[in-house]
């Protein structure tokens, strides 16, 4: 195991009883996230502190998680406490890059209602629809270039390359720089080193890549997403650049790694489970509850919120500026809400699953990502004969604020 990274010394509100040392980052993770998670937290309490990465409450129930998610006025999207703010802004040169604010997911209400509503037009489900004609041609066309080989790597040759492609044909951005693209979310996802301005510097390189083309589509609005965004307004005034940019560089880290992932996990049950690939082509009509029976089994964000006011949650006292992170992966997978939640069940009864989040940040683009999971799902199971793990290749995984599926070789006969 590697060392934990930022180990600190725990805080005089932190009993010694709610001490349980979980690093997300750890390497144990990468064998199997899911049921590696619950068997190194299988002896901690629903709510405790680690030490790791610079010391943080974990909850990993469902009502816990509920709670926090749902009250915003009490656990803040604003991830910075004032003091780290101002120490954050005195290492900022001055004359130094513009530091992009990823809106809405960083803010609370009211401001965060202001910034999220003219988003929810943009995906809205209409919207959205239209697009599935397209997802299904994509689709077939990656079947058809992996179908005669018997073997593939599922996420680089579909996984990745179909969610990606259909977010950056909606923002109107190049095909070609999708690895590289990827890359700088991939960078933003990793621990923080131990100065957080290079973290935000991070955030920065994304914007980069998309200042061009920003400034083109104000000066020749085209079909596409970041046109779209120019014309909005906010109480009634026109949109800005630094706002572009605000908005772009959140919908570029929520559009460029989450669908990959739950389409890795899904497919990897798949090829896991052959009577399951069985009963859902025998059975297409299932796909859709499928869908979200595979979205509870394997959620992967862990949301972090920051404690607004000292406040009690379940047994334990959480002090202003303490950092929370809700463990969605936990959270689908606590018995007490799903019963026997490791077992795959498309008859369960409860079907409220947190993958897509709770409360005002819940998930802009779910209908998007659902529509994606359903036709790939589709055509997966239409084209390709049944599917295995390779076995001389296992499939390979990264863990920390997301839950991710870095390759998944399968094969077939
Ligand atoms: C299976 C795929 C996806 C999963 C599991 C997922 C999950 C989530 C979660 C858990 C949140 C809440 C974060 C928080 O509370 O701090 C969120 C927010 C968000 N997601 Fe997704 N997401 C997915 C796909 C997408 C896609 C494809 C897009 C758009 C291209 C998108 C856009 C957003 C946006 C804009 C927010 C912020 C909403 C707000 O702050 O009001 N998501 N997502």
């Amino acid at each position: 195991m590697t060392a934990p990274h930022l180990l600190s010394p725990c805080p005089a509100h932190v009993p010694a009883d709610a001490v349980f040392e979980f690093d997300i980052f750890d390497q144990r993770l990468l064998q199997d996230p899911h049921n590696t998670a619950l068997q190194l937290l299988a002896e901690a309490p629903p709510l405790f502190w680690t030490p790791c990465n610079g010391g943080h409450w974990v909850t990993t129930c469902y009502q816990q998680a509920f709670t926090v998610l749902r009250t915003p006025e009490q656990f803040s999207s604003g991830m910075l406490s004032p003091q780290e703010m101002s120490k954050l802004e005195a290492m900022i040169p001055a004359d130094g890059p513009r530091i992009p604010h990823p809106v809405p997911v960083m803010l609370d209400p009211p401001e965060h209602t202001r910034y999220r509503q003219p988003l929810q037009k943009v995906f809205a489900p209409k919207t959205i629809n239209a697009l599935k004609g397209d997802i299904e041609q994509l689709a077939h066309q990656l079947i058809d270039t992996i179908i005669d080989d018997g073997q593939c790597d599922f996420i680089t040759a579909v996984g990745e390359q179909l969610p990606v492609q259909v977010f950056l044909k909606m923002m109107g951005l190049p095909l070609d720089r999708l690895p590289e693209f990827r890359e700088l979310v991939r960078e933003v996802f990793a621990p923080a080193g131990a100065n957080p301005h290079d973290q935000l510097l991070r955030l920065r390189n994304i914007a980069d890549v998309m200042t061009d083309i920003i400034l083109e589509r104000r000066d020749h609005p085209r079909d596409d997403l970041i046109s779209r965004l120019w014309e909005l307004q906010l109480d009634g005034e026109p949109m800005t650049f630094e706002l572009m940019e605000d908005y772009c560089v959140l919908l570029f880290l929520a559009g460029l790694d989450t669908v990959v992932n739950a389409i890795g996990f899904g497919v990897r049950h798949m090829a896991l489970y052959p009577d399951f690939q069985q009963q859902l082509r025998a059975d297409p009509q299932l796909i859709p509850e499928a869908t979200e029976e595979l979205l509870r089994r394997y959620t992967m964000t862990i949301p972090i919120r920051r404690v607004l006011t000292p406040v009690q949650l379940g047994e334990r006292q959480l002090a202003e500026n303490d950092k929370i992170m809700t463990y969605l992966p936990l959270a689908d997978l606590d018995p007490a809400e799903f019963p026997e939640p490791q077992q795959f069940d498309l008859l369960r009864e409860n079907k409220r699953h947190m993958a897509f989040g709770m409360g005002p940040h819940r998930c802009l683009g779910s209908h998007l990502a659902r529509l994606e999971l359903q036709t790939l799902y589709h055509v997966v199971l239409q084209r390709l004969p049944e599917f295995r793990l390779d076995t001389a290749k296992p499939a390979q995984f990264h863990a920390g604020q997301m839950l991710a599926v870095a390759s998944l070789p399968l094969r077939w006969d």
